[in-house]
């Protein structure tokens, strides 16, 4: 048995190892017809790439997507599509010592214990380098939804949070930490670095919205959106809380204070749309979109792989102790941006293509 595969009737499934040859996706599922080259996928992947600043992996992948099948002079044919990103900075070395011991945090303990074999290089099939993949993957999605907008950004670093105040849209892609607010992004610069220096790392909030998702998509009641949303960003490495909408904050509302009270159309609105005065549900009710922005945040954990010393044990089970070696994000939720945004236009994918399979 295994999982490696997502979605319904728009379905991804990934494969490949850190530092195996190559990494890639087969997309399966996709309308015929939509114009695409490997020139639309490129600035997503080249969004989540390593190597772009000091605050990021000092790895050098330059993560060229190439078309291997489905598409035919420019244009999707509705057959599979993979894609595949060749590994060019392996350097496995790095990694001997992850071959005798577990790196506490990291997957290690838990791929031997379930398979009793691994690709301990780089991490193999449980390194973040697979969620290029899915990036290469979510590109061809969007082609899917061209109606709708998926935006993410960084709103919390090391417990240092943006003022929703200074959200400034046009300043997520002027810093190297997908930021809103420049003030935050200042602040974080030196958040980062110490714990770089420090040999630690920081945690981080990724939030995310698409707007322009008509009301309608979601299949209640196993394939509700909200419940596929959650799945996709949990599944995404070193995530370890989804909210929808106000999320945890919503136990803490009262059912007036969480209401989305609805009143007529203006006359600008979309064919008779109610217009929502708040959206404390995150466009979802029921399972179902509303047509108000689809809104979710995502907490990555601090990176486990760190230069500081922590207690283990090897794959004998006797007491060592570990520190790091190699390269890494000393804050993997900024390089997550790109990842979320790819798992919402994942899911909106798939589930435009199952509510159009119902309801027509
Ligand atoms: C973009 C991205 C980059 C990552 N880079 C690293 C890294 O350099 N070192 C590391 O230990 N973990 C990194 N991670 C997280 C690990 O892949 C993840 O913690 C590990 O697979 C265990 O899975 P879990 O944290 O989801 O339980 C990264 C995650 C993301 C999303």
């Amino acid at each position: 048995m295994s999982f490696n595969t997502f979605g319904h009737l728009f379905r991804f499934t990934t494969w490949g190892e850190s530092h195996g040859p190559a990494i890639g996706a087969v997309v399966d599922g996709c309308p015929p017809g939509l114009a695409i080259d490997e020139g639309m996928i490129q600035p997503f992947l080249d969004a989540r790439r390593p190597g772009q600043s000091k605050f990021t992996t000092q790895r050098q992948e330059p993560d060229q997507v190439r078309i291997l099948s489905g598409v035919f002079e420019g244009r999707t044919t509705g057959t599979p599509i993979s894609l595949m990103i060749e590994n060019v900075d392996q350097r496995s070395k790095d990694y001997s010592d992850v071959a005798l011991a577990y790196r506490p945090g990291h997957a290690d303990y838990a791929y031997d214990a379930k398979y009793g074999f691994r690709d301990y290089r780089g991490g193999g099939r449980s390194s973040a380098r697979e969620t290029a993949s899915r990036v290469a993957a979510g590109a061809v999605a969007r082609l899917v939804i061209p109606e709708v907008t998926i935006r993410a950004y960084v709103s919390e670093i090391g417990g240092d949070m943006i003022d929703p105040g200074n959200f400034d849209e046009a300043e997520i892609g002027e810093n190297p930490f997908f930021c809103p607010d420049p003030a935050a992004a200042k602040r974080w610069e030196k958040i980062v670095d110490d714990a770089r220096l420090n040999g630690s790392s920081v945690g981080a909030v990724v939030e995310c919205y698409a707007r322009g998702v008509p009301a309608g998509w979601g299949a209640p009641l196993y394939g509700k959106l909200d419940a596929d949303l959650a799945a996709a960003m949990m599944g995404i490495n070193a995530v370890k809380g989804v909210e929808i909408g106000d999320g945890f904050a919503a136990a803490r509302l009262t059912g007036e204070g969480n209401a989305d009270p609805m009143r007529p159309p203006v006359e600008t609105g979309p064919d008779g749309a109610p217009e929502f005065l708040a959206n404390h549900a995150g466009g979802i009710a029921g399972g179902i979109s509303t047509g108000q922005p689809v809104t979710c945040r995502v907490a990555f954990k601090p990176t486990s792989s760190i230069l500081t010393p922590q207690q283990t044990i090897t794959r004998d089970g006797q007491a060592t102790e570990m520190f790091t070696k190699g390269r890494h994000d000393p804050c993997v939720g900024i390089r997550g941006v790109p990842v979320v945004e790819a798992m919402m236009a994942l899911v909106l994918a798939d589930h435009k293509l199952r509510h159009r399979g119902q309801c027509g």
